[in-house]
């Protein structure tokens, strides 16, 4: 059985008046150094010893994400997917000074409004994520929220499971994400799937001042490689940062020593925003207060449930890493690759 999800998005091109996202460059450049961003943490009991996204990973280096398989070593697979980044606001703190304005852009609340048509919207983060030449995302939908499961004390791909299998929807707290971008980039195109897996893919051409807006967390999506200028691409390990040095250079130090130098022009800036869309003040106290409360006990119960009526499980349960790779398997349908 397929889930058919809600998949309507904005794009919107202009996003910002011209003065407005030049300043986000320089923000950009303001903020500082940029660590690494990776989920690399392992889970303990359910799921044991896989990473927590083992469920995108596996995809990843099974299929070569939407472009086919390219590279064969390891090494530079986690190169080309550890890439950078840093939060710039979150609840109530900001970090970034200046990031205001977008936080609580009323064009992207307006936005999120369509997408979900819902009419309360709560901006929850922004964050930016930078790519290096050579890197890129693996198709993957965001980790999802619903009340009482939270990603730092649940796996992530259970958070993940739990959304593609339908059977909580109504625990669900749907979050709108934007992404913008503030630069011409070559390649890393944002590529995704409105049409669901079966359909084809949007590759969204990154330019300057451009956004788009859509639930991540049930539309697949991923960002082809941003054009590679250095063979073959540095080693890029999670202690590494990136740095601002004026002028358009950067540069990524491992410590005090250099790994490599890049140019602005070659990179790939992009700001993340999300927020919570209620469908009205009752289900916003229920968030807040607490008085609804899924428990991950219940979610593996369910699941598992579900696995004996499709006749995935016969008899007992199997051990937790078995268990957890049979739930990805079952739940988790990725869009095939899309060039043969
Ligand atoms: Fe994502």
């Amino acid at each position: 059985m397929q889930r058919h999800f809600f998949n309507r998005y904005v794009e919107l091109d202009p996003f910002l008046d011209e003065a407005h996202a030049r300043s986000l460059v320089q923000l950009c450049e303001d903020f500082g150094s940029y660590g690494m961003y990776s989920e690399e943490g392992l889970n303990d009991g359910l799921g044991e010893g896989l990473p927590q996204r083992f469920d995108a990973a596996f995809n990843f280096l099974r299929t070569g994400g939407r472009l086919g398989p390219r590279d064969s070593d390891l090494g530079t697979l986690v190169a080309r997917t550890n890439y950078f980044r840093e939060t710039y606001a979150y609840g109530e703190q900001v970090f970034a000074p200046g990031i205001e304005a977008l936080y609580q852009s009323s064009r992207l609340i307006e936005a999120a409004r369509e997408v979900f048509d819902r009419p309360i919207i709560e901006p929850a983060i922004v964050y930016a994520n930078l790519l290096l030449p050579g890197q890129e995302l693996a198709v993957h939908t965001d980790v999802p929220e619903f009340r009482g499961l939270n990603r730092t004390l649940h796996p992530q791909w259970l958070i993940v499971v739990a959304h593609h299998s339908g059977l909580f929807d109504d625990y669900r707290m749907p979050i709108a994400t934007s992404v913008s971008w503030y630069q011409d980039t070559n390649g890393g195109e944002f590529a995704f799937y409105p049409d669901g897996i079966e359909g084809a893919a949007r590759a969204h051409d990154v330019h300057f001042n451009t956004a788009v807006i859509m639930d991540t967390d049930s539309v697949f999506h991923g960002v082809d490689r941003v054009t590679e200028i250095d063979r073959p691409i540095p080693t890029l390990l999670p202690r590494m940062r990136l740095y601002p040095e004026g002028g358009g250079h950067w540069v990524v130090r491992d410590g005090e020593e250099e790994v490599s130098r890049y140019r602005w022009d070659d990179m790939r800036f992009s700001i993340s925003w999300k927020a919570y869309c209620f469908r009205n003040e009752a289900e916003r106290a229920a968030w807040r207060n607490r008085t609804d409360d899924l428990d991950a006990t219940t979610v593996i119960d369910a699941l598992c449930e579900d696995l004996k009526k499709r006749g995935r499980i016969e008899g007992e349960r199997p051990p937790n890493r078995a268990l957890a790779e049979l739930l990805v398997d079952e739940y988790v349908k990725f869009p095939p690759p899309s060039v043969s």
